[in-house]
């Protein structure tokens, strides 16, 4: 082959790619500038997407949890300060978790009327009307054993379970006075956080027998037996005492039963539907928003999911803005229409 026809069919092979190329088509043409970027932007976050949880403790002051930078365990008083520099960053929900003074087998202080959480949702509904407080159903942080209900021992009855084993129906009887008792102190929304077989529509039932027929239910419909609770264990001081949680809260294995929970909730009356945790579930997130296009959907951006980021911020190994406002898009862009994040206030002034 001669240079000449060696050079010719080059320029033959280029032209003929060239002509095949889609050269009307070009995705990059939205990306050039940030206006245009933000004009074909699917997924926006809001500071009204997220619920700021807050843990409140008996005492004065407030003590910061070691294994969440950042987060505290607040006295009523501090629940105040903290749901009002929520509002004012635009925030407006917070999640109620209670440490109580004193802890016994069936967790009372939980649906007393001086417990904790009661003090504090009538503080934090006294001083900003306005802001929609969300209290967590469970009985972990209010049991001595820590778990989320009560336990089969040598003197009850249930003679076919082992010992230890969470009892589901006597536990019911005790989240429907615990979400009455939150009800009676004005808490906007009862989100029960269990895993209990039935504990929509017994919590629906209290709340109907005692008047709070519109008191809403955010169910935590679709919650897994993640390792990435540890350091809200420390927070909320409601690790078990012995054993895990994995009789009640899903395998992280499965997907296709997050549709049977969530279509029992639907059923049972549940108004919200929660997935959690968010980031290591995010199809999940999908499938349920999916089959559920019409229940409001929340995801739970958990503990671990947030001091890793903590963690790695504070070697300089990501940046802490730029990773947690990514993380949250993804989290909303996988269906969630709400998100429960311990970055909440932060994230809403990074927004601004
Ligand atoms: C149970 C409850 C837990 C969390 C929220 N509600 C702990 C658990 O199931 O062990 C975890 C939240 C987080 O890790 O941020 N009341």
């Amino acid at each position: 082959m001669t240079l000449l026809e060696l050079e010719n069919r080059q320029s033959l092979i280029v032209n003929t790619l060239r002509a095949r190329r889609h050269k009307s088509v070009r995705p990059r043409r939205l990306r050039t500038t940030a206006a245009l970027r933000a004009m074909v932007r699917e997924t926006e976050l809001n500071a009204r997407d997220f619920i700021y949880p807050l843990f409140v403790r008996h005492g004065t002051g407030r003590s910061e949890i070691r294994s969440m930078p950042g987060v505290y365990q607040l006295s009523v008083a501090e629940s105040v300060q903290e749901a009002e520099s929520a509002a004012r960053s635009g925030v407006n929900a917070v999640i109620l978790f209670g440490i109580p003074k004193e802890k016994d087998p069936i967790g009372l202080e939980n649906f007393s009327e001086d417990g904790i959480v009661q003090q504090a949702i009538r503080a934090i509904k006294k001083e900003i009307p306005e802001m929609v407080v969300v209290t967590d159903v469970c009985l972990c942080e209010y049991t001595d054993h820590g778990h989320c209900g009560i336990l089969n021992t040598s003197e009850h009855y249930h003679t076919g379970l082992p010992e230890g084993y969470v009892l589901n129906d006597p536990t019911l009887d005790v989240l429907a006075k615990v979400a009455i008792s939150h009800a009676e102190c004005g808490a906007d929304i009862v989100a029960p956080s269990g895993m209990m077989d039935g504990m929509v529509s017994a919590i629906r039932d209290g709340l109907d027998f005692a008047g709070y027929e519109n008191l809403p239910i955010l169910s935590y419909a679709v919650k897994y037996a993640s390792s990435f609770y540890g350091p809200f264990r420390d927070a909320a001081e409601g690790a078990p005492k012995f054993g895990d949680r994995k009789s009640h809260q899903m395998d992280p294995a499965n997907v296709r039963e997050a549709l049977r929970e969530a279509a029992l909730d639907v059923e049972e009356g549940a108004d919200m539907l929660m997935v959690k945790p968010a980031l290591a579930y995010l199809d999940v997130i999908r499938v349920v928003k999916d089959a559920f296009p019409e229940m409001p959907m929340a995801a739970y951006n958990v503990s671990g999911e947030y001091s890793m980021i903590k963690a790695a911020a504070a070697n300089g190994w990501v940046d802490e803005e730029k990773v947690t406002l990514e993380t949250l898009t993804a989290i909303k862009r996988a269906g969630a229409d709400l998100i429960i994040t311990y970055h909440a206030v932060d994230a809403a002034k990074w927004l601004k």
